[in-house]
């Protein structure tokens, strides 16, 4: 059970918690297309039994230690072409709580995956309903690790394993929803560039000479930023390319 936050102004002030469910992004997604919903409505769960990642993949979350919910915004404001600064701003909004929580550093893992100590710690799954060239809504979906101990996954870790002690889901929830709420006030005050220079300052392996895998080809580069569809921009041997997600993964 959670209550409705009392620190933000739209984020959370409609509040939908189900004990189970399959997931909350789907759910959110139901409830926009039968109903009106407001701006901000929150959904919320214990245990989803069928949580959806990034690339089809799953989202696995032990029952009532994490936190697994979705945001519906309506950034009617934002251009289509501009739908990646949504993850830039979710990404750094958890960011920004987390940073707040923990003395490690805390980095956004291009596109949008949050790393403590090399580990993933919180994924987002960010699905936007469009009509014509404008957008109707945005479910943001966070999963993000309190108190799990244990994953089935390598390199996955919680804000608990990082910081020794047990977590309030409440208060986390309500630290994070202000946190989204800035950064989503933020852009639609027209302030891109300054979340874009953000989102580089705490970006994964930014300017660093690293390997990645394209296809069969592994090769070393540096990430320069990103294009403005989001894209990863990476120098290869004196050449700029930009990669879309299922165009690239991290080697080391
Ligand atoms: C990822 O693969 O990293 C994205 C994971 C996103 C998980 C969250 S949990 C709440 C919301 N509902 C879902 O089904 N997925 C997102």
């Amino acid at each position: 059970m959670y209550k409705i936050p009392a620190n933000t102004l739209f984020i959370g002030k409609k509040l939908i918690f189900m004990p189970e469910c399959h997931s909350t992004n789907s759910l959110a997604l139901e409830l926009c297309q039968q109903s009106y919903v407001p701006e901000g409505t929150l959904v919320i769960t214990d245990w989803q039994t069928a949580g959806r990642g990034q690339r089809g993949n799953t989202w696995e979350s032990h029952p009532g230690m994490n936190l697994t919910f979705s945001v519906i915004l309506k950034p009617t404001f934002l251009a289509i072409k501009d739908q990646f600064s949504l993850s830039m701003i979710t990404s750094l909004a958890i960011r920004d709580y987390l940073a707040a929580m923990c003395s490690d550093p805390v980095f956004i893992k291009w596109p949008n995956d949050i790393l403590v100590k090399q580990s993933k710690i919180c994924g987002t799954l960010i699905e936007n309903q469009l009509m014509g060239q404008q957008f109707t809504y945005a479910v943001v979906g966070i999963g993000l690790n309190i108190n799990q101990q244990q994953f089935n996954i390598p390199m996955a870790t919680s804000l608990s394993l990082i910081v020794g002690k047990d977590f309030d889901l409440q208060d986390v929830l309500e630290g994070l929803l202000s946190h989204l709420e800035s950064r989503y006030l933020q852009l639609r005050q027209g302030r891109a560039q300054q979340v874009k220079e953000d989102y580089l300052k705490y970006l994964y392996r930014f300017n660093e000479h690293h390997t990645f895998q394209s296809g069969d080809d592994q090769f070393g580069g540096k990430i320069l930023g990103i294009d403005d569809q989001g894209r990863l921009r990476v120098l290869i041997r004196d050449q700029e390319r930009d990669f879309g997600v299922k165009e690239i993964s991290f080697v080391d």
